[in-house]
């Protein structure tokens, strides 16, 4: 199964994501991971994205779209999950031309539809594990003790680009940029709009409905074709 997650920034895409990649032995496909595990290395890469990422805006296309061709070559045959790619309409027709190509077309886009005092919270709460890089919550989503991750121990962080300003400054981009892709995959056929306001548990129960609903369709037109 190849999905793709949309929303804004901070809408919930990272927490689903490893949850579906769990439940559905899917590899979870991240670029804004991917991109901070190579400042972490202090690669070139890394270093081109950093600018971008701190004052929030977006990297370049052509960095971005080799990057997650490679992310993608190198995923299981089960499938994955892409988060925060694509996010404009060249990544989106790229990543379209390379799947056609393949004969591997995207089953799904979920897109996590939040409201803007919701986001802020989100975000302003958000820490996360440097070392592992799971996600929690000041108070949505605690951790078993304080400022730690539960996995690893490691002293929790907040995400530098986290900054109210900066926030800000990344919702009007992902209006600006991201949004058009909603209209893009309506057009395809395989676009799901989903309310993500409601708690983790809630809203992954709802994106399961979706996806086990295309299981299931998937597994009928099989059988007729028999
Ligand atoms: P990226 O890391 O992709 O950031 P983002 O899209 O802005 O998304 P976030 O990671 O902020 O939020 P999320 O939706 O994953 O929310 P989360 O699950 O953490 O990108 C960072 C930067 O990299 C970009 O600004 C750009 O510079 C660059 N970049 C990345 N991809 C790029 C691309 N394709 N092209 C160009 N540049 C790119 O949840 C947020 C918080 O809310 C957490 O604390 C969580 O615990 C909590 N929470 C989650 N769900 C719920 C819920 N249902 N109820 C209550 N709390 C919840």
């Amino acid at each position: 199964m190849r999905i793709v997650l949309l929303g804004s920034p901070g809408a919930g895409k990272g927490t689903q994501c490893k949850r579906l990649a769990r439940q559905y032995g899917l590899a979870h496909l991240s670029s804004g991971d991917i991109l901070r595990q190579e400042r972490a290395q202090g690669t070139e890469l890394g270093r081109k994205a950093q600018k971008f990422m701190d004052s929030g805006a977006l990297v370049s296309d052509d960095l971005i779209i080799a990057m997650m061709k490679k992310a993608i070559d190198q995923a299981p045959k089960a499938g994955y999950v892409l988060d925060g790619f694509p996010r404009t309409s060249n990544q989106a027709i790229e990543l379209n031309k390379v799947l056609t190509a393949a004969d591997v077309p995207i089953d799904a886009v979920i897109n996590l539809t939040v409201d803007d005092a919701i986001i802020t919270d989100r975000m302003s709460g958000r820490r996360t594990c440097p070392a592992c890089g799971a996600v929690y919550h000041i108070r949505n989503l605690k951790p078993k003790k304080d400022g730690v991750c539960d996995h690893d121990g490691t002293v929790l962080v907040q995400r530098p680009d986290d900054d109210l300003e900066v926030v800000k400054k990344r919702l009007a981009t992902y209006q600006e940029q991201t949004t058009p892709l909603i209209g893009y995959y309506q057009r395809q056929g395989i676009l799901h709009e989903i309310d993500a306001n409601g708690g983790a548990d809630v809203v992954d129960q709802v994106i399961r409905q979706v996806l086990d609903g295309l299981l299931v369709g998937r597994r009928s037109v099989a059988r007729a074709q028999r």
